[in-house]
């Protein structure tokens, strides 16, 4: 089947359900200042299982948008996805449980067509209702596993509101336990990854407040998800979900850009499928309005873009871009209609838009917004990112100059006593002229970023390192007695090891800030 196969199966099952279809809402929630974007089906559905509005009717489904920030650092492996589309039944206190598990089964198995055997389940700890609903349906007591809140009890969305236990149908690719554990040990969660969550069943009876008090709803109600990628990637036989037909064109147009192979060499692998899942999310996100910012929701869009730079640089794409020196034709392998070269996630973007325009109209409709924000935003991030680089190029260079003369400084420190000025002149000044002279000399043909770094690099030692400047001045100066610059001599060690293995927060600093 393919994904838009399973959209309309799924939607079409539950209709016949007596389910109202309800389209998917946007990525911005609307009037839910506890969430920054919907990240489940049931985010749309909250005043209704609240009870402070009344649903158009009590069974509902949908497709729904989703994207889930925290797992941006995750993309790129072959299971996790920041966007991603949820296929779900809810009832809003109409039925429960027992209607929710039987018609999960009869979709997996009967319309899926999945088979039985490969089919696991999950319950909360002390849930023997839905032990024995499960049982009922027809999956063995050996293939129902029992767990803890981490995994089975769903909710809130957000920092408050409704929540409850949940049940899930897990996806055995068949094999033995890729870690070796015995069969009694491996199962749904593993970690081998030879099972896949499939579908989450929540029945949900309360409410959970800020604090964490939870109080019951008017009535129980029912709000399941299930992936459709993975839903997708099962029924497509894919190796991953970037192998299924919702991921294979934006794949391919990377890879094409990249002039690189899919499926030959991993470390590419991930990079591709970075560039490709952050594209696809980033359209999406645009097309319902949001735009990048250095806050909230704009700054979740700005980090997909520059994660998804990062990745696109190892694959050589966008490599010499700097706007400083203006772009060359070869950063892009295309250019605009307005005749200024075309960004790798806008070429990227097109291929998103044309493949899921048809389910998201709103994609379609706003493509040239949508090209248009990624290409501006791709170019002030690949300006800011040069810079960063050469900034940080600067720093380790100087860096590593004071580092040299630290090792003398501490050389010097060896000596077991001293008691002159004369001597501490002779270890203060090496480090000292180094900084001094390093501040007056710029490297050959220094960017202006490159000397900012090595400047930074030295005020960093100098504001760190017990003996500054004045020190040696002062004493040369005023004759200060050693004694008085001694005891700050215990630390110096200390010092020195984390001036040479830190990065310093300060250089964290303006990075982030720039
Ligand atoms: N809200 C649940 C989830 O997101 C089921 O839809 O997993």
């Amino acid at each position: 089947m393919q994904a838009a196969e399973i959209r309309k199966a799924f939607l079409e099952f539950f209709q016949g359900k007596e389910h109202l279809l309800m389209p998917s809402s946007p990525l911005i929630p609307a009037g839910d200042p506890t969430l920054m974007l919907t990240s489940a089906g049931m985010v749309q559905f909250k005043p209704y299982f609240t009870g402070e509005m009344t649903p158009p009717h009590p069974r509902l489904t949908s497709v729904q948008k989703c994207f889930r920030v925290s797992d941006i650092d995750e993309v790129g492996d072959t299971t996790h996805l920041t966007f991603f589309e949820m296929l779900g039944n809810f009832s809003v206190g109409d039925y429960f449980k027992s209607e929710a598990i039987q018609w999960g089964w009869e979709f997996v198995t009967q319309y899926m067509k999945l088979p039985p055997e490969r089919l696991w389940a999950t319950v909360y700890l002390d849930d023997d209702e839905a032990h024995a609903l499960w049982v009922q349906t027809g999956i063995p007591a050996e293939r129902i596993r029992r767990f803890g809140a981490e995994d089975n009890y769903w909710g809130p969305a957000g920092n408050e509101g409704p929540c409850g236990p949940c049940s899930e149908i897990h996806y055995n690719f068949g094999g033995t336990c890729r870690l070796n554990k015995p069969d009694a040990e491996c199962g749904p969660n593993c970690e081998c990854g030879r099972f896949l969550e499939l579908w989450n069943l929540v029945f949900m009876p309360f409410y959970q407040d800020i604090e964490g008090n939870r109080t019951p709803l008017p009535n129980p109600n029912i709000d399941t998800g299930m992936g459709l990628e993975r839903a997708a990637m099962i029924l497509q036989g894919a190796g991953s979900l970037y192998e299924t037909d919702l991921f294979k064109p934006i794949i391919q147009r990377v890879a094409e850009l990249a002039g690189k192979a899919y499926g030959q060499d991993e470390e590419t692998d991930v990079a591709i499928r970075v560039v490709a899942e952050h594209a696809r999310s980033a359209a999406f996100l645009i097309a319902d309005g949001v735009v990048p910012d250095n806050k909230g929701r704009g700054y979740v869009l700005r980090r997909l873009i520059r994660r998804a730079i990062r990745y696109g640089r190892k694959l050589g794409l966008g490599d010499s871009l700097s706007t400083s020196s203006g772009r060359t034709e070869q950063d892009f392998t295309a250019r605009g209609s307005t005749g200024s070269p075309r960004t790798v996630l806008s070429q990227v973007a097109e291929v998103v838009i044309e493949h899921m325009g048809d389910a998201y109209p709103e994609l379609a409709s706003g493509r040239e917004f949508v090209l248009r924000v990624l290409q501006l935003e791709e170019e002030r991030c690949l300006t800011a990112f040069t810079r960063g680089l050469r900034l940080i190029t600067g720093f380790f260079e100087g860096r590593l100059t004071i580092q040299e003369s630290l090792r003398r400084v501490e050389d010097n420190l060896q000596y077991p006593d001293f008691s002159t000025i004369e001597y501490a002149l002779h270890f203060l000044n090496p480090f000292v002229g180094v900084i001094v002279s390093m501040r007056g000399t710029p490297p050959a043909e220094p960017s202006e970023d490159e000397v900012r770094g090595r400047r930074l690099a030295s005020k960093i030692v100098i504001d760190r390192f017990p003996f500054q400047e004045y020190d040696v001045l002062e004493a040369q100066e005023q004759s200060i007695q050693l004694a008085k610059i001694r005891p700050r001599l215990a630390n110096t060690s200390r010092t020195l090891d984390r001036l040479r293995t830190q990065f310093h927060g300060e250089v964290a600093f303006i990075l982030h800030d720039t």
